[in-house]
This record gives structure tokens, C-alpha cells and sequence, in this order.
């Protein structure tokens, strides 16, 4: 085994394949924050069904698509887009605002600033404090959410720290922002695992305030990031305009666009999927909370962040566990958490039971 430190993200499998001899098939992927479930039951069967329609166009306007996302969020079919994964709505926003000055609720997705990056603007960085447990202190943030900054972003429930803000949290940040004429953007890809996500999602907010777009994916839920299928949830008929006339013609194509069709409506699988996160997030809470020499932290998405407590580095911890199979994500690349932390996401039982027997050793 080669000894260099390297970071490695969820998704990148081959490399450790190239760095660790390890065939990628068999590495249990506890980075990368999919359902272990795999694809919904009903997407499988119409698929198959299916494959001719790449020989035509999409419908431009992806109307039955939107309706089916309409009914599966509870929100009018005019305030829906969908994109290219979550990634190219965070693109076509950044692009849309160009921000002079946002602020990002942080440790978080790296995507944010990058896209910020791309379009020459800048942003600065909230960061949520260990010892309130990553919880977001929300007088202290509205300090932060002044006249000068014109969008503020985070992630619900967030990535790395899994902490999330509450419905009646997000709508007095939204009043806030409304008075300082701050565009809000919300990610939530993870809110469909958290335990109770009617407390969480701010999609009802959409209707009462025109300044907040809510993104969401399918590829950790519906476990498809193969497919590249992500929309969004907007009340400001103009945002969504400028949003459109930016992306790019049939950015979903046909099969995406018809296996969204399938698997929002795949009410057996979401409700198995929900109940499989709860207990087993509620297994890892209980086990790694009799650790003294481990942290975690309230977990609203279907993912841990974990202190190590007793000099173990995170690299060393990540080094243990694919030796066994397993890849954690080692969090020393997140702004904000260079202390010693991994983060890892629930999969198969016998898996976690594994993972966890690893994460106790001293
Ligand atoms: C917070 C967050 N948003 C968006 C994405 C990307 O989502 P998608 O595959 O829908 O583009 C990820 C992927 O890791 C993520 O963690």
C-alpha cells in the first residue's frame, strides 16, 4: 500500500482502486451518501420499458415530469425546474446572481464556492461552532446577513455535519433576508432521510416568500447519480425566468426525465427507505454515543459526522477502514474541520455493524 496522504471524495472509487489494489466493486462506499437500497423498484420495471424513447427529444418543457414533482412536493407545477443533477442548478443560480458578496453557512459543499468562483464573485464563510454541536447560533448569523451581502446559501440537512435548521428557523432568516434584499438559496439533496422532514423543508415557504429557491436531487435518495436528475422550487416567477433562459435546451434527457416520472411516485420504496435510515441511523446514534473517545453530533441526513477523540488522525482512520473495505470520508478537506473528523453515511446492516466495530476501537 503506498503511504502518501491523499484526500478522497465519495464518488472517487477508482482511485482508491489505483492507489489501495482494491477492486472499486467491492469497497463499501460509506462517502458518497447514497441510499443503500438502491433504485427504486418501479423506475426499474419502467425503464426497461422504455429504452426506444432516447430516438426522440424531450418535451422542452418537461410537463409531465414537473407535474409528477408537483404532486411528490407539494408545490405548483409553475414553481418547478429541473436540471442536470443539483450540480447544474447551483451553476445556473450562480451564474443568475453572480453574488458580489454571499455568505455560506460552513463546513459545507464545496460546490458552492467553486460555482462562486467560476462567475469572478466572492463569498464568506459562516462557521457553525463545534461546541454548539454545528447548530446554527441564529441571532449571531443574522449579524452576518447584512446589506452587502446579496446571497446567502446553505445546505438543509447540511453536508458534512448533518446538523439541519428548522421550518420556523429558516422563515425568520427569510424575513431577515426579505429586509436586506438577500437572495436565499437552499440545497436540500439530504432532506428527504432526515426523521421528520415536514420539519425541516422549506419548500411551504416558497409560496410565502418570492426571495428563496429550494434545490433538491435525486442521486442520494433515489440512489441515481448515474442518472443526473435534479430540480428546484421557486415562488418568484422572474427568478425562474432568468434561471430557464440561461440553462441549457434538454438539459434532462428522455430516460432521466422518465425515470422521474416512475420513481417519485414509488410510494413503497420511499416509505422503505425512510423507515430503513430511521432505525439504522438510530442503531449508529446508540452504539458510537456509548464512545467516549468518539463524537458525534445530531444527525438529520442520512450521514454521521464523528470526532475522533483520542489522537487517531482522520487519515489514519480512513486508512484503517479500507483496509477492511470500507471507505469513510476522511473531513480534513472541509474549511472549518481540520481538526481530526470523519463522516460516514448508513449502508447495508451488516456493513454498518462492521464499520461501527472499526470506529469503536481505540
Ligand atoms: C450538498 C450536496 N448538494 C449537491 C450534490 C450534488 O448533487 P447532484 O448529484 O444532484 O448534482 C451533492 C453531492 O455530493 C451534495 O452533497
Amino acid at each position: 500500500m503506498k503511504k502518501e496522504k491523499q484526500i478522497f471524495h465519495g464518488s472517487d472509487l477508482e482511485k482508491i482502486e489505483e492507489v489501495y489494489g482494491i477492486k472499486k466493486d467491492t469497497i463499501v462506499p460509506f462517502g458518497g451518501n447514497v441510499n443503500p437500497l438502491g433504485i427504486s423498484p418501479l423506475l426499474k420495471k419502467s425503464m426497461r420499458h422504455h429504452v426506444d424513447a432516447i430516438s426522440i427529444y424531450p418535451d422542452r418543457d418537461y410537463r409531465t415530469l414537473r407535474s409528477t414533482l408537483s404532486s411528490y412536493c407539494n408545490a405548483p407545477m409553475e414553481h418547478i425546474l429541473v436540471g442536470n443533477g443539483a450540480t447544474e442548478l447551483i451553476s445556473v443560480t450562480m451564474r443568475t446572481i453572480a453574488p458580489k458578496k454571499a455568505l455560506l453557512i460552513a463546513p459545507t459543499y464545496s460546490e458552492y464556492m467553486r460555482e462562486i468562483d467560476l462567475v469572478g464573485g466572492s463569498y464568506t464563510e459562516y462557521f457553525l461552532k463545534e461546541e454548539q454541536n454545528f447548530k446554527v447560533d441564529l441571532e449571531d448569523l443574522k449579524q452576518h446577513l447584512t446589506d452587502e451581502v446579496d446571497l446567502f446559501a446553505f445546505c438543509n440537512p447540511n453536508n458534512p455535519t448533518s446538523s439541519a435548521l428548522t421550518v420556523s428557523e429558516i422563515r425568520q432568516l427569510l424575513l431577515h433576508c426579505k429586509k436586506h434584499d438577500i437572495f436565499v438559496m437552499i440545497d436540500e439533496t439530504y432532506v428527504e432521510f432526515a426523521p421528520h422532514m415536514e420539519d425541516i423543508t422549506a419548500v411551504s415557504l416558497t409560496d410565502e416568500f418570492d426571495n428563496v429557491l429550494v434545490l433538491r436531487g435525486t442521486s442520494k435518495f433515489f440512489a441515481s447519480p448515474g442518472l443526473r436528475l435534479g430540480y428546484g422550487i421557486c415562488g418568484n416567477p422572474s427568478f425562474l425566468k432568468d434561471l430557464e433562459s440561461i440553462k441549457n435546451p434538454w438539459s434532462i434527457n428522455t430516460l432521466a426525465a422518465l425515470a422521474g416520472e416512475a420513481m417519485f411516485m414509488d410510494i413503497d420504496y420511499i416509505k422503505e427507505t425512510k423507515a430503513y435510515i430511521n432505525s439504522q441511523r438510530d442503531y449508529c446514534a446508540k452504539e458510537l454515543s456509548k464512545c467516549n473517545h468518539r463524537k458525534i453530533y445530531p444527525a438529520y441526513a442520512n450521514f454521521f459526522l464523528v470526532r475522533l477523540l483520542d489522537g487517531t488522525t482522520s487519515y489514519d482512520m480512513f486508512e484503517r477502514c479500507i483496509k477492511e473495505g470500507l471507505m469513510i470520508r476522511d473531513c480534513s478537506s472541509f474549511h472549518g474541520l481540520e481538526g481530526e473528523y470523519i463522516r460516514f453515511c448508513i449502508q447495508k446492516e451488516e456493513h454498518n455493524k462492521k464499520l461501527i466495530e472499526i470506529l469503536k476501537r481505540a
